[in-house]
Protein backbone atom coordinates (compact mmCIF):
# COMPACT_ATOMS: atom_id res chain seq x y z
CA UNK A 1 0.00 0.00 0.00
CA UNK A 2 1.34 3.30 -0.79
CA UNK A 3 1.99 5.57 2.00
CA UNK A 4 -1.35 8.01 0.84
CA UNK A 5 -3.84 6.04 1.89
CA UNK A 6 -2.40 5.51 5.34
CA UNK A 7 -2.21 9.50 5.43
CA UNK A 8 -5.36 10.16 4.12
CA UNK A 9 -6.21 7.55 7.33
CA UNK A 10 -4.70 10.09 9.45
CA UNK A 11 -5.89 12.68 8.53
CA UNK A 12 -9.48 11.45 8.69
CA UNK A 13 -9.19 10.78 11.92
CA UNK A 14 -8.28 14.23 13.42
CA UNK A 15 -11.30 15.19 12.42
CA UNK A 16 -13.26 12.35 14.52
CA UNK A 17 -15.67 13.42 16.68
CA UNK A 18 -15.50 10.97 19.47
CA UNK A 19 -15.66 12.78 22.91
CA UNK A 20 -17.77 9.68 24.33
CA UNK A 21 -15.08 7.15 23.33
CA UNK A 22 -11.98 9.23 23.57
CA UNK A 23 -11.25 6.50 20.73
CA UNK A 24 -10.38 8.51 17.84
CA UNK A 25 -10.57 6.30 14.09
CA UNK A 26 -9.58 6.95 10.82
CA UNK A 27 -10.61 5.22 7.64
CA UNK A 28 -9.63 5.76 3.95
CA UNK A 29 -10.79 3.77 0.71
CA UNK A 30 -9.50 3.55 -2.56
CA UNK A 31 -11.93 2.14 -5.55
CA UNK A 32 -10.46 -0.33 -8.08
CA UNK A 33 -10.60 2.80 -10.30
CA UNK A 34 -8.15 4.78 -7.90
CA UNK A 35 -10.72 7.06 -6.03
CA UNK A 36 -10.22 8.11 -2.38
CA UNK A 37 -12.14 8.67 0.06
CA UNK A 38 -11.89 9.48 3.77
CA UNK A 39 -14.10 9.23 7.04
CA UNK A 40 -14.04 9.61 11.22
CA UNK A 41 -16.16 8.07 13.35
CA UNK A 42 -18.80 9.93 14.66
CA UNK A 43 -20.75 9.74 17.79
CA UNK A 44 -24.24 11.06 19.00
CA UNK A 45 -24.59 11.34 22.87
CA UNK A 46 -26.87 8.98 22.43
CA UNK A 47 -24.36 6.63 21.99
CA UNK A 48 -25.76 3.58 19.45
CA UNK A 49 -27.02 6.34 17.13
CA UNK A 50 -22.72 7.63 16.53
CA UNK A 51 -21.14 5.53 13.08
CA UNK A 52 -17.60 4.14 12.31
CA UNK A 53 -15.06 5.58 10.63
CA UNK A 54 -15.05 2.86 7.53
CA UNK A 55 -18.91 4.01 7.19
CA UNK A 56 -18.71 7.52 6.70
CA UNK A 57 -15.69 7.07 3.88
CA UNK A 58 -18.36 4.58 2.15
CA UNK A 59 -21.07 7.21 2.21
CA UNK A 60 -18.29 9.73 0.45
CA UNK A 61 -17.97 6.77 -2.28
CA UNK A 62 -21.54 6.39 -2.62
CA UNK A 63 -22.17 10.06 -2.41
CA UNK A 64 -19.41 10.53 -5.34
CA UNK A 65 -21.30 7.71 -7.79
CA UNK A 66 -20.36 4.49 -5.94
CA UNK A 67 -17.32 1.99 -6.48
CA UNK A 68 -16.19 -1.03 -6.28
CA UNK A 69 -13.60 -1.16 -2.80
CA UNK A 70 -10.03 -2.28 -3.89
CA UNK A 71 -8.06 -1.74 -0.60
CA UNK A 72 -9.09 0.15 2.84
CA UNK A 73 -7.07 1.38 5.68
CA UNK A 74 -7.90 1.59 9.24
CA UNK A 75 -6.24 3.53 12.00
CA UNK A 76 -7.44 4.63 15.69
CA UNK A 77 -4.88 6.38 17.67
CA UNK A 78 -5.06 4.36 20.75
CA UNK A 79 -4.90 0.76 19.31
CA UNK A 80 -1.96 -0.73 16.92
CA UNK A 81 -4.27 -2.16 14.40
CA UNK A 82 -7.29 -1.21 14.50
CA UNK A 83 -9.71 -4.19 12.95
CA UNK A 84 -13.56 -3.02 11.34
CA UNK A 85 -16.27 -3.77 13.58
CA UNK A 86 -18.02 -6.51 12.55
CA UNK A 87 -20.87 -3.87 11.58
CA UNK A 88 -18.49 -2.24 9.01
CA UNK A 89 -17.11 -5.76 7.75
CA UNK A 90 -20.71 -6.44 6.57
CA UNK A 91 -20.62 -3.03 4.78
CA UNK A 92 -17.10 -2.86 2.85
CA UNK A 93 -18.48 -6.11 1.94
CA UNK A 94 -21.28 -4.05 0.40
CA UNK A 95 -18.90 -2.36 -1.86
CA UNK A 96 -15.91 -4.66 -2.02
CA UNK A 97 -14.88 -8.50 -2.73
CA UNK A 98 -13.45 -10.97 -0.58
CA UNK A 99 -10.01 -10.26 -2.05
CA UNK A 100 -10.11 -6.60 -0.96
CA UNK A 101 -7.34 -5.22 0.72
CA UNK A 102 -7.92 -4.29 4.88
CA UNK A 103 -4.72 -2.30 5.81
CA UNK A 104 -4.88 -2.23 9.80
CA UNK A 105 -2.24 0.73 10.87
CA UNK A 106 -0.68 2.11 13.86
CA UNK A 107 -0.87 6.30 13.94
CA UNK A 108 2.99 6.89 14.14
CA UNK A 109 4.05 2.98 12.12
CA UNK A 110 1.77 2.80 9.37
CA UNK A 111 0.46 -0.64 7.90
CA UNK A 112 0.68 -2.83 11.10
CA UNK A 113 -0.69 -6.03 9.08
CA UNK A 114 -2.64 -6.48 5.92
CA UNK A 115 -5.80 -8.41 5.86
CA UNK A 116 -8.31 -9.73 3.17
CA UNK A 117 -11.79 -8.79 3.72
CA UNK A 118 -12.42 -12.73 2.93
CA UNK A 119 -9.94 -13.19 6.38
CA UNK A 120 -12.26 -10.83 8.31
CA UNK A 121 -15.67 -11.64 7.04
CA UNK A 122 -15.56 -15.35 5.91
CA UNK A 123 -18.96 -16.56 5.26
CA UNK A 124 -20.32 -13.35 4.18
CA UNK A 125 -24.20 -12.46 4.42
CA UNK A 126 -24.27 -12.88 0.39
CA UNK A 127 -25.48 -10.01 -1.71
CA UNK A 128 -27.83 -12.10 -3.77
CA UNK A 129 -30.08 -13.50 -0.81
CA UNK A 130 -32.46 -10.69 -1.18
CA UNK A 131 -33.83 -10.13 -4.33
N1 LIG B 1 -14.95 2.54 15.57
C1 LIG B 1 -14.72 2.84 14.26
O1 LIG B 1 -14.80 3.99 13.84
N2 LIG B 1 -14.41 1.82 13.43
C2 LIG B 1 -14.30 0.52 13.81
O2 LIG B 1 -14.21 -0.36 12.97
C3 LIG B 1 -14.28 0.19 15.25
C4 LIG B 1 -14.89 1.21 16.14
C5 LIG B 1 -15.33 3.64 16.47
C6 LIG B 1 -16.77 3.62 16.93
C7 LIG B 1 -16.68 4.44 18.19
O3 LIG B 1 -16.81 5.81 17.84
C8 LIG B 1 -15.28 4.18 18.72
O4 LIG B 1 -14.55 3.60 17.65
C9 LIG B 1 -15.21 3.27 19.92
O5 LIG B 1 -15.92 2.10 19.68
Amino acid sequence: MSDDLFNLARRAMAKCHAPYSNFPVGAAIRTHDGRLYSGCNIEVVSFPEGWCAETTAIGHMVMDGGGRIAEVAVVASKMRACTPCGGCRQRLAEFGTPETLVHLCDASDGVIETVTLGDLLPKAFPKDAVS
